[in-house]
Parts: structure tokens; sequence; C-alpha cells
């Protein structure tokens, strides 16, 4: 029987690290052909080779997502390379944690352009895709702080609520093309996110709380795997997840 994912087309923003990476790895293990977007070129055609020696299809293609432009052709090189574009995980994130009044406003417009503009472009560049083929997925990379606001959250969960809102919107508005969104909400796991936190102190606190009730990427990837993995008249909207350990 098949899984719904073995012959898919995946591009994964954000791939050369935490989440994106699993995912990447999990889904190309499951049959799907992975497009590794993110800017460290080095790491994702190291992943790309990796997955490709085992068997598997994977491209690589250095994009920053708040590059319109590159995430087009980031898009536009799965098609080349494969013919369709089936899944676009929108991941690629920062969180640059910190309180409101050390204005550090240098990282608010950086979260807003990756976090927010990213995921736009991400959509835009394969909705026109996904409208020719009559199917496709959008799966995008929201947070429990896009629920919850906590100490030093304040513009990292104002971006992580943008992408719930836009994904609501753009889940009502693909309708007529067959088209299936998710939103993905993790809570605490274990990646590279918290080593760009510059305030040290934030850092350190949020480092000692990952480091104890964190769980590991693969928990992620193997959420992404499930909803794409559903029939195809089945369209997993919201999922969020935390460890179990965690209160917040
Ligand atoms: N870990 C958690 O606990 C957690 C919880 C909730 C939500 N999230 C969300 O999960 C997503 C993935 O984060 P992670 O935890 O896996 O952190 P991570 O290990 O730091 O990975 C972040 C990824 O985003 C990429 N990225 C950052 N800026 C980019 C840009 N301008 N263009 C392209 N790619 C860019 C990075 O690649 P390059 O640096 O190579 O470009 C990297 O691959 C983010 O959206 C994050 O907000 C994480």
């Amino acid at each position: 029987m098949s899984n719904n994912i073995e012959g898919k087309v995946i591009v994964i923003t954000g791939a050369s690290s935490g989440l994106g990476e699993a995912t990447a790895r999990h889904l190309a293990a499951q049959g799907g052909a992975v497009v590794l977007g993110a800017r460290r070129a080095e790491r994702i055609e190291a992943l790309a080779e990796e997955i490709n020696t085992g068997g598997g299809r994977a491209l690589a293609v250095q994009t920053d997502v708040t590059d319109r432009g590159q995430v087009q052709r980031l898009v536009d090189a799965a098609v080349e390379a494969y013919g369709r574009v089936d899944v676009v995980v929108n991941n690629a994130g920062i969180m640059p944690l910190s309180p409101i009044e050390r204005l550090r406003v240098e990282e608010w417009d950086r979260m807003v352009d990756v976090n927010i503009k990213g995921v736009l472009y991400g959509v835009a560049a394969a909705l026109p895709y996904f409208q020719q083929q009559k199917a496709g997925h959008f799966i995008n990379v929201s947070s429990v702080a896009g629920h919850k606001v906590f100490s030093a959250s304040a513009v990292y969960s104002a971006t992580k609520s943008a992408v719930r809102a836009f994904s609501e919107g753009l889940r009502q508005e693909v309708k007529p093309y067959n088209v299936r969104t998710t939103v993905i909400s993790p809570g605490a796991v274990r990646t590279e996110l918290l080593d760009h936190i510059s305030e040290e102190d934030v850092q350190k606190a949020h480092q000692d709380y990952v480091g104890q009730v964190g769980v590991p990427a693969e928990s992620f990837a193997r959420l992404v795997a499930f909803a794409i993995g559903q029939p195809e008249d089945v369209d997993i909207n919201e999922i969020l997840f935390r460890p179990t350990a965690q209160e917040l």
C-alpha cells in the first residue's frame, strides 16, 4: 500500500539543520524526492549527497528565503529536476528572543523577513504550479509561541501568530485547486535555534529549559510525514505538539 509520500517532490526550506534536516532524511527514506533550501550551501549539499548515495533522491539549492527570486528559483529547480512539485515545507525560521525594551530592532526586522515573508514567498513560488496541477500541499511551521506569548517572545510570537493567520486564509482560498494546508506548531525541540539568541541571559534560560525538556527533531519529521501521508481527501490543518515534560 502506498504511503502517499513515495514519488512526491517535496521542497523543504531551512533544510541545513534541525527540523528541516531531520525532515529531509525522514521523507527521503520514505521515497520522497527532497529539494533542500538554506543559505549554508555546504550543509545542504552534503545532506543531498548522503541521501543520493543511500539510494534516495535529493537536490540542494542554496536559498535565502528573504529573497523572493531565490525562493522562486528553489521551487523552479524542483520542477526542472523532478517534473513537478507536490509539497512545500516552509520551515526556515529564526528566534532571536529578547525583551522589547532592549530594542533589538534589527533582529525584529530579520524575524519578520525570515519567519513571515519567507513563508509568503514559498507560497507565492509554488501556488501557480499547484493551481495548474490541481494538487499540492503547503506545510507552514509556526510554534507553541504562535499560540502563547512568554517572556522575551513578543516579536517572535507575533511572527508565528502571523504564520497561523495567513495559513488559515490560505486554507480557505485554495479549496478550488485541491490544495492541502497544514500548520505545525512545535514545542521545545533540540536544534540550533537557540544558538542565534544574542541576549546572553535569555539564551542561557532557554538553553537550560530546552536542554531539560526538549525532544529530538525526528519528532517533528514524523508529523510532517503523517500530514503528507494521509489520503489526498484528508487535509490535516493544524498540529500542535510539545514534549510531554513541557509545561508552557
Ligand atoms: N526547535 C524548536 O524548539 C522550535 C519550536 C517551534 C518552532 N520552531 C521553528 O522550526 C523552524 C526550524 O527551526 P529549527 O528549530 O530547526 O532551528 P535551526 O536548527 O536553527 O534551523 C533553522 C533553519 O532555518 C534556516 N534559515 C534561517 N534563516 C534563513 C534564511 N534567511 N534563508 C533560508 N534559510 C534560513 C537555517 O539555514 P541557514 O542558516 O543555512 O540558512 C536552518 O536550516 C523555525 O521556523 C522555528 O521557528 C522550532
